[in-house]
């Protein structure tokens, strides 16, 4: 296991299979446990066409991620997975697609991200709209400027300092700014707060609520549809989701 430190309080884990490959699509999640703390749900964030090894990147917030983030180069983690559906990367193809990120929502997107550049010819323009609080806190730092060569990204923070020269506002500030056609246009959103008013923002532009997908956080234990906790509607967010259409949740009350 690699770590790397992303802002103040997200760290990448690397893992690096010894034999074998593991395969997984944009989306997905793994279990991830430290002994005798507990076990967690992260997306993964790394390219799905890389096989040998995969990453999932975490913020500290409680107790298990603030375990796996005292964990050093070469400890050891449990991990289960990946579980859920995936970012439907063959409905994009001909497509432009529009990608919608907050704070740690970024990280399922990065993967989204690497494989839609893996076959950027079978995409059309591609938009990556990123927001975080403040420019310490903006994560994959040293990615941006590489991802530039393929799609456009715009970058906001809610908070500037001396430092920051582009632009200030929520994420949703960015849909004044950067044209979007909604129509054949494929979006995907991530980031428990701001997907509501990001959702919002789409359906108001015009895209259809088929082709927004959302990649949603529940509470989970078991993350394979036995402890229920993860219930939302007539769905498990663990084993019907996290990647939803809005099409599919649009009548469950508080779906975010
Ligand atoms: C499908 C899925 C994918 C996820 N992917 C990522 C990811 O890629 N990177 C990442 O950093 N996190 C991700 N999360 C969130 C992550 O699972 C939680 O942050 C983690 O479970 C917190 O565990 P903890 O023991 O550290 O916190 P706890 O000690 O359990 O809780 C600390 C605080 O965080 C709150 N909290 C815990 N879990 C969640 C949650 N899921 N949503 C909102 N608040 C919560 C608690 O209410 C409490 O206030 C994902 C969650 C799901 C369901
Ligand atoms: S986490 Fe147990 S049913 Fe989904």
């Amino acid at each position: 296991m690699k770590v790397k430190e992303e802002s103040p309080d997200v760290k990448t884990f690397t893992f690096k299979l010894e034999e074998g490959e593991f395969r997984f699509k944009a989306g997905q999640f793994v279990e991830v446990s430290v002994f005798g703390v507990g076990e967690a749900p992260f997306t993964l964030s790394s390219s799905p066409f890389d096989t040998e090894k995969f990453e999932v990147s975490i913020m500290r917030v409680g107790s298990v991620t603030s375990a796996i983030h005292r964990k050093k180069e070469g400890d050891v983690v449990g991990i289960r997975g990946p579980y859920g559906t995936h970012f439907p990367l063959e409905k994009c193809e001909g497509k432009d697609v529009t990608i919608v990120g907050g704070g740690i929502g970024i990280a399922p997107l990065r993967s989204l991200i690497y494989a839609l550049i893996h076959e950027r010819e079978k995409y059309g323009n591609i938009k990556v709209l990123y927001g975080a609080r403040e420019p310490r806190l903006i994560v994959y730092k040293d990615l941006w400027d590489e991802f530039k060569k393929h799609v456009e990204v715009y970058l906001t923070v809610d908070f500037a300092d001396e430092t920051w020269k582009g632009h200030v506002g929520v994420v949703t500030t960015l849909f004044d700014v950067v044209e979007i056609n909604p129509k054949d246009n494929m979006a995907f959103v991530c980031g428990p707060p701001i997907i509501k008013f990001v959702t919002q923002k789409l359906l108001e532009l015009g895209f259809a609520p088929e082709n927004i997908h959302l990649s949603l956080e529940r509470m989970m234990k078991c993350g394979i549809r036995k402890c229920g906790h993860c219930n939302i509607g007539k769905y498990y967010v663990c084993r019907d989701g996290a990647v939803f259409t809005y099409d599919m949740i649009k009548d469950i009350p508080n779906p975010f």
